[in-house]
């Protein structure tokens, strides 16, 4: 029996350890220098941006809605098609979820939808890069333009992917990152909130932390320990070598399966994708090939679990893209510790699908 071929792993080695073990033979453990280096050289990753560390994406978006005021009587839109953590963060402040279809050839959020839903009460808009491909920013940034809407630009999968050249996150009001253990880069749980404004990033700031503070406004304990920022750093000067191995995956992913009725993702130099996931189309449907790929021990999934207006009881005639990427997609895996005999195993088992 073949071993496993797991969908997604960390890549983790003895710099991480020596990094973290520093901090902890230390006893330097929160909220330390470890944090505010790990903050700096993300900044500087991204042109300049305020950078600001939490112990998740779920709590980065949080602290990203109050820090712009956003509560009761408002309405941010978000796509369906997604991580149900977008959901909770629009319910942590008690605003309301305006859930839009997304487009097929890159499962993101569709700015026509958007425009569509814009109403009286929208302030936000939350924008997920899916599966590590920018979304198509110059429509949506028209848009959020027009109506005078807060951008928040949800980098959770694509940490590290450009549009036009510029890294994804400076093209928002605000900008989400988890580091999650099946993220591009990781430190277990955590995550960053990059701002350009000054005032923006100090409100983050002191809302992310609630002792010694003058009022007794409420405030939460959302900040990142000093051992994992010291792995996120060594994480972070890995990140463009990570990235190439995941793209040499996706282009040998693509030159086997294109030739079969499926549909591979759609490369874009303007729209980088870091390939956090690779996710085929299979016009029949994904289900059997599924199964049959789990039962060979190579773990694929749908990518997304369940989409929002499935939760949310909403008619699923209203989201028919999201709909058909539920019942077509699969995620195949793809890391940079994926050797190429696995790659090998996962293409032929794949083909003999196909
Ligand atoms: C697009 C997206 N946003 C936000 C999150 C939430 O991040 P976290 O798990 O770090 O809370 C996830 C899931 O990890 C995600 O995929």
């Amino acid at each position: 029996m073949p071993s496993v071929i797991v969908h997604s792993k960390p890549t983790i080695g003895e710099k991480e350890f020596a990094a973290a073990g520093r901090y902890l033979k230390r006893g330097e453990l929160t909220m330390g220098a470890a944090v505010e280096a790990f903050e700096d050289a993300f900044s500087k990753r991204h042109e300049g941006h305020l950078a600001v560390a939490v112990n998740s994406g779920s709590a980065g978006l949080h602290l990203s809605l109050l820090a712009l005021d956003i509560g009761p009587g408002d309405e941010v839109v978000v796509p369906s098609y997604v991580c149900v953590a977008l959901l909770n963060a629009v319910g942590y402040v008690r605003a309301r979820p305006r859930v839009v279809d997304i487009d097929l050839d890159d499962y993101s959020l569709s700015p026509k939808a958007l425009a569509e839903a814009v109403g009286k009460r929208t302030r936000a808009v939350i924008v997920p890069h899916m599966y590590g491909k920018p979304a198509k920013m110059a429509e949506i940034r028209a848009i959020v333009k027009e109506y005078r809407l807060v951008l928040i630009e949800d980098c959770a999968q694509a940490v590290g992917a450009t549009f036009d050249g510029r890294p994804v996150g400076v093209f928002g009001d605000l900008a989400v990152f988890s580091f999650y253990s099946t993220k591009v880069m990781t430190t277990g749980h955590g995550g960053m909130v990059l701002v350009s404004r000054e005032s923006l990033a100090r409100r983050l700031r002191d809302l992310r932390a609630y002792d010694k503070k003058p009022s007794a406004r409420l405030r939460f304990n959302y900040g990142m320990t000093d051992f994992q920022a010291a792995m996120g750093t060594v994480q972070l000067r890995k990140l463009a070598s990570f990235i190439r191995r995941r793209r040499a995956i996706a282009r040998r992913y693509t030159t086997a399966f294109a030739p079969h009725d499926v549909e591979v993702p759609i490369e874009d130099p303007h729209r980088l994708s870091i390939y956090y996931r690779y996710v085929l189309k299979i016009p029949r449907g994904s289900r059997s090939f599924l199964r049959a790929m789990n039962e060979e021990g190579i773990h694929c999934t749908r990518g997304v679990y369940r989409p929002l207006h499935r939760y949310m009881g909403l008619p699923p005639r209203r989201y028919p893209n999201t709909e058909g990427a539920m019942r077509r997609s699969v995620s195949l895996p793809i890391y940079p510790g994926l050797n190429d005999k696995e790659c090998r195993r996962v293409i032929e088992a794949a083909r003999a699908l196909l």
